[in-house]
C-alpha cells in the first residue's frame, strides 16, 4: 500500500490503459480521481473500485478544455487534497495513410493527444508547487519513438509528449517534481477494435490475425497487458523512482530497445 494518503488523478480513466493504471492506483491504497470525457465509463469504473474497497471518485474532464481542467483541479482540491500523481492518459489514434489524413484529423489528434497533456500540466504542476512535491507520467507510445506509416499524426502527437516531458522536468526537477513519459507497444484494448481493420489494410491481413503478428515479432512472445503498464506507472510515479525524471520508458516486451 504504497500511496496511502496519496491524491491521484488519471485522465481517460473509463477505459483501457486508463481504466487499469486506476484499479492499479487504488489497489496501492491512492485516492484515484477518474476522469474521463466520457463520464458514465469513469463511473463505472469508481463503482468496481470502490466494490474493491478502494476510494475514488469520477469527474467529468475533456483535456482539451482548460476551464473543465481547472474546475476538475479545484473539486479534487476541495473532496480530496491537493494532487500527488497525475497521469495524462487520455489519447485517440487512427491509422489511415497519408493522403486520408485530413487536417481535421491532424489537429483533433494534436489537441487531445499533445496539447491536452500540455494543459492537463498546467493544473497538475500548480497543485504540485503548492504541495511542494509532485509525480507526473505522461502516456507516449512506441509510436513516440518510431515513426511508422499510416501514422503521421498520431506518431508525431506522441514524439511530441516525449519533448514535452523532457521540458517539464527539466523546469520544475528543482522544486520536486518529477515528470516521466512511457512508451507501451500493443496492448490490447478497445482502441483496437478499429485498429486491427485498419493495421490489417496496410499489411494486408485479415483483422484477426493482426494481434498475432504482433505477438510474434515480440522478443518476450506476448503482447502487454494492462496490468505491465499500470505497475510500470506506479513505479514512476512513486517514491521508489525518486532519482528518475524527463525520461521515456520503453513498456514493449523488448521490440524496440533505445
Ligand atoms: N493500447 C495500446 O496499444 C497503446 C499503446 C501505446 C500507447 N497507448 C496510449 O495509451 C492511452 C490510452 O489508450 P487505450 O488503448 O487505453 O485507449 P482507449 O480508447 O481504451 O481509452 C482512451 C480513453 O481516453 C478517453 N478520451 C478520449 N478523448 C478524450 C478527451 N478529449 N478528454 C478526456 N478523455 C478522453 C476515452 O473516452 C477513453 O476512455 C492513449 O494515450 C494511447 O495513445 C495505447
Amino acid at each position: 500500500m504504497k500511496f496511502t494518503d496519496k491524491v491521484a488523478l488519471v485522465t481517460g480513466g473509463a477505459s483501457g490503459l486508463g481504466e487499469g493504471i486506476c484499479h492499479q492506483l487504488a489497489k496501492e491504497g491512492a485516492k484515484v480521481v477518474v476522469t474521463d470525457i466520457n463520464l458514465a465509463g469513469a463511473e463505472h469504473v469508481v463503482t468496481d473500485i470502490l466494490n474493491n474497497g478502494g476510494q475514488a471518485l469520477a469527474l467529468q474532464l475533456d483535456v482539451t478544455d482548460m476551464k473543465n481542467i481547472q474546475e476538475v483541479g479545484a473539486i479534487v482540491k476541495e473532496k480530496y487534497g491537493l494532487v500527488d500523481y497525475w497521469v495524462n492518459n487520455a489519447g485517440i489514434s487512427k491509422i489511415t495513410p497519408f493522403f486520408e489524413h485530413t487536417e481535421e484529423l491532424w489537429d483533433q489528434t494534436l489537441n487531445i493527444n499533445l496539447k491536452g497533456q500540455f494543459l492537463c500540466c498546467k493544473e497538475a504542476i500548480t497543485q504540485m508547487l503548492e504541495k511542494g512535491k509532485g509525480s507526473i507520467v505522461n502516456m507516449s507510445s512506441q509510436s513516440g519513438k518510431i515513426g511508422t506509416s499510416h501514422y503521421q499524426a498520431y506518431c508525431s502527437s506522441k514524439f511530441g509528449v516525449i519533448g514535452l516531458t523532457q521540458s517539464l522536468s527539466a523546469e520544475f526537477a528543482p522544486m520536486g517534481i518529477r515528470v516521466n513519459s512511457v512508451c507501451p507497444g500493443v496492448i490490447y484494448t478497445p482502441m483496437w477494435d478499429q485498429q486491427k481493420v485498419d493495421y490489417g489494410k496496410k499489411r494486408n491481413l485479415e483483422p484477426d490475425m493482426v494481434m498475432d503478428y504482433f505477438k510474434n515479432k515480440i522478443p518476450l512472445r506476448r503482447l502487454g497487458t494492462l496490468e505491465d503498464i499500470a505497475k510500470a506507472v506506479c513505479f514512476l510515479l512513486s517514491d521508489e523512482a525518486d532519482y528518475i525524471t524527463g525520461q521515456a520508458l520503453n513498456l514493449n516486451g523488448g521490440d524496440s530497445m533505445f
